[in-house]
C-alpha cells in the first residue's frame, strides 16, 4: 500500500552520551569487572527513537534540552546530519547528559543515566513547542525527562486528538495513568507487570482483566515486546500476537527505542495497528546486529529488505 511517507512525529524527550564498556558478563552488586573497550557514542531514549522514525521516512521533530559544551554542539550537528529538526531543541547552562553502559557478551545491558540538560526541559519551554505537537501525526514520548513536560506534551496532543505513544521507560512511580489518554502504550514484560500489577503472560487468559486494567489506566492500545518472542497487542477487539524477526544480537542498547520510533512512523502514516508492530519488530531486530544505541538503527529500505 502507498503512504505518506514524510508524516510528521514530534518526539519529546532526552539526548545523551552513551559511554559504553564492553564486558564479558555484567558486575554483580559491589562487583569490579574490567572492560575490553570503552566507546563513545551518541544515544538516549528521545534522540534513538527520533532517529529511527527519521531514518523510517518521518519528517521528525525533536523537542529536547543540550548542555552548552563540546558534546552539546556535536550532538546538535549529529542530528542535522540526520535530518532531524533542531529548532526546538534548546542549549541550556547544563552538562549534556550521559550514560554509562555496559555490555555483555550475549548482548545484555546495565544503563546508569545522569540527566544533565534533559532534567531542564521544563513544561512552560515545552508549552511553547505546542503548535508543532497540535499538527503533529503522532507524538512519540519516553520518560527520561520531567514527568511533568511529558504530561503537558500529552495533554496537548490529546486536546488535538493527536495520537500518542508512550515508552514508559524509566518508568516513574507518578505518572498519572488514567487522567491522560495514550493511545498507544509500548513496554517489555517487567515495565507491563510494574505498571499494571498483573504478569502480561497470562493476556490470553485473562482478556476481560486486561481489557479493563487498560480502560483504567487511560491506555487505547498495549504492545508488549518480549525480545525474540511474539510481540502481544491488545485492543478494545482483542489479543494478537505479531511474530519476531530472528536475528543473533550483538548489542540489544536501543532496540526497544527502534522498535518504538519504527512504530510510531507507521501509525502516523496510516498504517493498520499490526503492520505497524510487524515494520517495529523487524527494525528492533536489525538495531541489535550493531554495537551503540543509533549505530544499528536501520533505514526503511533495510527492514523493508528483511522483511521481504
Ligand atoms: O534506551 C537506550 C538508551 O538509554 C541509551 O542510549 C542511554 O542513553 C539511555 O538513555
Amino acid at each position: 500500500m502507498a503512504r505518506n511517507s514524510a508524516a510528521s512525529v514530534v518526539v519529546v524527550g532526552s539526548m545523551n552520551v552513551d559511554l559504553i564498556a564492553s564486558v564479558k558478563r555484567l558486575p554483580g552488586p559491589g562487583e569490579t569487572v574490567a572492560a575490553a573497550g570503552l566507546e563513545k557514542r551518541f544515544g538516549g531514549k528521545g534522540a534513538n527513537q527520533a532517529l529511527a522514525a527519521s531514518r523510517h521516512g518521518a519528517q521528525v521533530t525533536l523537542i529536547g534540552c543540550l548542555g552548552d559544551d563540546p558534546d552539546g554542539r556535536d550532538y546538535r550537528n549529529h542530528l542535522r546530519r540526520e535530518g532531524i529538526n533542531c529548532s526546538s531543541v534548546n542549549t541550556v547552562k547544563s552538562g549534556t547528559g550521559s550514560a554509562f553502559i555496559a555490555v555483555d557478551t550475549k548482548g545484555e545491558n546495565q544503563i546508569i543515566v545522569i540527566p544533565g540538560a534533559n532534567a531542564l526541559l521544563t513544561a512552560p519551554a515545552l508549552k511553547m513547542q505546542r503548535s508543532r505537537i497540535e499538527v503533529a501525526k503522532a507524538l512519540l514520548v519516553q520518560l527520561e525527562v520531567p514527568l511533568e513536560t511529558v504530561v503537558e506534551a500529552i495533554k496537548l496532543a490529546n486536546g488535538r486528538e493527536v495520537p500518542v505513544v508512550l515508552n514508559p521507560s524509566p518508568i516513574h512511580p507518578d505518572f498519572p495513568w488514567g487522567k491522560v489518554t495514550i493511545n498507544v502504550l509500548i513496554v517489555n514484560g517487567g515495565e507491563a507487570k510494574e505498571i499494571f500489577g498483573a504478569d502480561p503472560a497470562d493476556i490470553g487468559e485473562q482478556l476481560d482483566a486486561w481489557k479493563a486494567r487498560l480502560v483504567e489506566k487511560g491506555v487505547r492500545t498495549l504492545v508488549v515486546t518480549r525480545g525474540e518472542k511474539s510481540t502481544l497487542v491488545l485492543t478494545e477487539a482483542g489479543l494478537k500476537k505479531v511474530a519476531t524477526h530472528k536475528v543473533k544480537p550483538l548489542d540489544t542498547v536501543g532496540a526497544g527505542d527502534t522498535f518504538a520510533g519504527a512504530f510510531t512512523t507507521h501509525l502516523a502514516e496510516g498504517a493498520p495497528l499490526l503492520e505497524c508492530v510487524r515494520w517495529a519488530n523487524a527494525a528492533g531486530a536489525l538495531a541489535t546486529l550493531k554495537v551503540g544505541a543509533q549505530e544499528g538503527i536501520p533505514h526503511r529500505g533495510d527492514v523493508q529488505s528483511a522483511l521481504a
